[in-house]
């Protein structure tokens, strides 16, 4: 089996496939060395590919939705081709305790993005005790926006490391005022998709009291909608300083002050989600929305091949 820094090869019976990471494990193999088709589930095609191109024994080459292309000097082979990514870029919205940090579990789970929330970098300043957090510390303890000269580089520079740039990334809590948003633009970075998550303001607050993270993994729980799975996390699990009644009235108020003016920045690429039903009605509906930008790309990359 050959491999060079940009294609990787594997051949099985009448089969060649080609992927810039295969490896004998990889999804993109075909399960079934008797099938001559290109086989990729959606969830290994998400982070893999976002083009891919069939060599037929014909000589041709297509796209599966697209025309096919002659090709000179082509092996007398069935070929599948993957072209590089490129990897989705995507911001998640909503008030406090809407549910992103929740949603953004699910969405790494399946799409392989790298998960960046402004309050978990802020939170990592805050606990380290660094100049930035305890600066940061006073404005979150009043339900206030941090100041851009601490928020916005340490965001931009995650955005910018390199597993950010290989597996696209999903943005949360950012940007949250129009001088953010204006920031991200004027760095050239631009979202494929702006998910805003809708929950009614009565149940939010019932969201934020009732909490609690684990410290060991990160997850999120809350005592009634989502509580831990035994004794043992129970008993470690912590609350969030700013998770009082009184704190998140101040955030809603903050929410309330900024938000149009995020909203009218990505009004062309925003899917609203109901986001007042239970977790896994709620990815469901992102995961609709994230499979048909997918697949619309598939399709404009097919069309620009034929
Ligand atoms: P941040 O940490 O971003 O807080 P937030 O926006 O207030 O959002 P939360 O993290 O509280 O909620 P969430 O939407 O992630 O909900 P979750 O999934 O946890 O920001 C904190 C502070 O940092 C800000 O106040 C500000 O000071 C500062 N900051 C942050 N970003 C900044 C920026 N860009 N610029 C300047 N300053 C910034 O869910 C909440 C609860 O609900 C959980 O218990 C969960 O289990 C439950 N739940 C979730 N989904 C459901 C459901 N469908 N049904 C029932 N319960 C659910």
């Amino acid at each position: 089996m050959g491999s060079n820094s940009c294609l990787n090869f594997a051949i099985t019976h009448h089969c060649v496939y080609l992927s810039p990471s295969f490896s004998p494990n990889s999804k993109l193999h075909n399960p079934n060395p008797n099938h001559n088709q290109f086989l990729l589930s959606r969830s290994s095609f998400i982070p893999i590919a976002t083009s891919s191109f069939a060599l037929h024994s014909n000589h041709t080459l297509s796209h599966p939705r697209s025309k096919k292309l002659p090709l000179r000097n082509a092996p007398n082979f069935y070929v599948a081709a993957s072209a590089k990514a490129v990897p989705l870029k995507v911001m998640i919205s909503g008030a406090p305790a809407s549910g992103k940090g929740t949603q953004c579990e699910l969405i790494t789970q399946k799409y392989g993005l790298v998960h960046i929330a402004a309050g978990d970098l802020l939170r990592v300043e805050v606990a380290a005790a660094s100049e930035n957090g305890k600066r940061a510390k006073e404005y979150m303890e009043k339900g206030e926006l941090v100041p851009d000269e601490i928020v916005v580089m340490m965001v931009k520079e995650r955005l910018l490391q390199p597993d950010s740039q290989e597996k696209g990334w999903l943005l949360d809590g950012y940007p949250r005022s129009s001088s953010q948003a204006a920031a991200l633009e004027d760095f050239g970075i631009h979202p494929d998709i702006f998910i805003l998550l809708e929950v009614p303001e009565d149940n939010l607050v019932e969201r934020v009291v009732g909490r609690r993270l684990d410290p060991l993994t990160g997850k999120i729980y809350h005592l009634k909608y989502s509580p831990p799975e035994s004794e043992e996390i129970a008993s470690r699990l912590t609350q969030r300083f700013d998770d009082t009644e009184e704190r998140v009235k101040l955030r809603l108020h903050t929410h309330h002050q900024n938000v149009e003016a995020v909203l009218s920045t990505y009004k062309d690429i925003t899917v609203k989600v109901n986001g007042n039903v239970a977790k896994e009605n709620v990815f469901a509906q992102i995961d609709a929305a994230l499979t048909e930008l997918l697949e619309q790309r598939e399709v404009n990359s097919g069309s620009l091949t034929a």
